[in-house]
């Protein structure tokens, strides 16, 4: 049950993805038309279905479900700011991060139909989150990014979905690796890991602040590396 409904619900961020992808390509190529980013997007959106049909096969059928992608940028920001707000969001952390949750699953014994499907999908989301990395590389070059700091736990919410809330001991059982789905306490950990080692880094790099971020993530995982146990 629990290994259905995490396939189910990863159909589901697949289609919002290609949704959001293809909306995306459109809205940068309006103010970036030398920018390689939308054909990037585009692709990726074409990704993302493809991932849809597999995520559904383990799912055990189709999956009802999001009909499009809701702009998650607020409403205070202009067209360009929101594109970079809803492309860091989905591609430098989220995809970032489906790469790591991907990447944890491929070190452990899955079923040989899980392996293939986590194969391919590990290999199109490294992609969608260099996209991600090089439109904000394109964009700091144009605009102050730097006000991308204060809506970093906003992003970081939506990126944990559940992650730190409680949770019943069946959902942290070692049978879920089989079936391609971390037990919660190693997603914390792992999501927790990656932004710290990988995605505050980068987005330093570009002079985004991450102590905003990173006051966030220490009030939900205490400890270095802690799995947020409550
Ligand atoms: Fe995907
Ligand atoms: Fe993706």
């Amino acid at each position: 049950m629990i290994v259905r409904e995490a396939w189910a619900f990863r159909a589901r961020v697949e289609r919002e993805a290609a949704f959001r992808f293809a909306r995306l390509a459109e809205e940068i190529s309006a103010f970036d038309p030398d920018s390689p980013v939308p054909a990037m997007m585009r692709k990726a959106a074409e990704d993302e279905r493809r991932h849809l049909a597999l995520c559904e096969e383990l799912a055990g059928g189709p999956v009802e479900g999001i009909a499009g992608s809701d702009r998650i940028a607020p409403r205070s920001l202009g067209p360009r700011e929101a594109a970079l707000y809803e492309t860091v969001a989905a591609c430098c952390i989220t995809e970032t991060e489906s790469v790591a949750t991907v990447t944890s699953l491929l070190s452990e014994d899955a079923l040989p139909r899980v392996r293939e499907v986590l194969h391919e999908i590990a290999r199109d989301e490294v992609s969608h989150s260099r996209m991600g990395w090089a439109h904000l590389a394109r964009e700091a070059g144009e605009l102050e990014v730097g006000f991308l700091s204060r809506w970093l736990p906003s992003m970081l919410a939506g990126a944990a979905g559940s992650a730190f809330e409680p949770f019943e001991a069946e959902m942290d059982s070692p049978e879920l690796l089989r079936h391609g789905v971390l037990p919660i306490s190693r997603k914390r950990s792992t999501f927790v890991h990656t932004l710290r080692e990988v995605v505050f880094p980068g987005l330093e790099q570009f002079g985004i602040s991450t102590d905003a971020a990173r006051a966030w993530l220490s009030e939900r995982s205490p400890a270095a590396g802690g799995a947020g146990l409550r």
